[in-house]
């Protein structure tokens, strides 16, 4: 194990974890050794010839092995960047995915103009859509709400972290269970709604590795979605706005569930494929 440098370990793993059949062999070597020597990626760049420890190398042995055995790199980590931020993240809880930083954009614009704004986010995981809302909105408050915990448990570190605590309020409960009508300027939602029948056709790395009750929606994936626009709109004061998550295949059966609600302005949003990843709507 003798002369191991950062360099010589950083090329090693990437070709090991190429072998292995990563995507992103070389950035994920070095999130890996980042994450060891509890530095950031670039830094490790300033000094390539420092020698590992043997007992480091052991340490960062058991870090491959975790990954190679298909465990998300967030969870080995502890990390995933969100729209402006770094949230942490922790194996149970659902890592924030890019796609959803849609949300927090539709959320931002529609609220342009009201001023003070009292936003829920339904079932927040991290936090990841909230606190990012609050971040950009000094003058907003909001609620964060969700079944499991251990998931508020991380979104109070997490907003704690990135200094919006103050002004988030953590709810346990059941979707839209426990609050007055006409409490709210915005509701977000990235629901569970991947269908029962979907669930064999997801990667193993999502399937094996992230939590199934913050992913199915029931057996069409619609059970949490249809319940949002449902009753969504009683939450809201006039003019709110609903944004909610979807499967990219859902938008004609999400439609479908607006018709005859007191919604208005009812739009998709596309991601950068181009796909439809969201819905919004307005309470009339
Ligand atoms: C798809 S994850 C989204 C997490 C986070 N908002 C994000 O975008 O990364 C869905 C979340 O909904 C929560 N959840 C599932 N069923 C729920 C329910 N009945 N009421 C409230 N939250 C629920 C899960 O615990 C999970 O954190």
């Amino acid at each position: 194990m003798a002369g191991w440098t950062v360099k010589r370990l950083l090329d090693w793993t990437r070709d090991y974890l190429a072998q292995k059949g990563a995507s992103s062999p070389r950035r994920e070597a070095e999130e890996l050794l980042a994450h060891l020597l509890d530095t950031r990626r670039l830094d490790l760049y300033l000094d390539l010839q420092r020698p590992l420890t043997r007992e480091e190398l052991e340490r960062f042995k058991a870090l491959v092995k975790r990954r190679t055995r298909g465990e998300p790199i967030q969870y080995i980590t502890g990390r995933q960047g969100f729209w402006k931020h770094e949230f942490l993240v922790k194996p149970g809880v659902l890592i924030p995915r890019p796609e959803s930083e849609i949300l927090v954009q539709a959320v931002l614009e529609g609220l342009k103009g009201r001023e003070a704004p009292i936003i829920l986010d339904v079932g927040t995981g991290t936090g990841c859509l909230i606190v990012s809302i609050l971040a950009d909105l000094p003058g907003a408050r909001g609620i964060a709400l969700d079944i499991d915990p251990g998931a508020l448990a991380l979104t109070r570190i997490n907003a704690s972290r990135i200094k919006v605590a103050e002004r988030l309020h953590l709810v346990q409960g059941d979707l839209l269970g426990p609050f007055k009508r006409e409490s709210f300027d915005a509701i977000v939602s990235n629901p569970p709604y991947i269908a029962a029948e979907e669930w064999d056709t997801l990667p193993g790395e999502v399937r094996l590795h992230e939590p199934q009750k913050a992913l199915q929606g029931g057996e069409k994936g619609l059970y949490y979605i249809s319940r949002l626009v449902a009753h969504g709109w009683e939450y809201l004061k006039p003019g709110g706005l609903i944004v909610i998550e979807m499967g990219w295949k859902q938008k004609e059966k999400v439609k479908v569930l607006f018709k005859g609600k007191p919604y208005t302005d009812i739009g998709f949003l596309t991601d950068l494929g181009g796909r439809n990843r969201a819905v919004k709507a307005r309470r009339v």
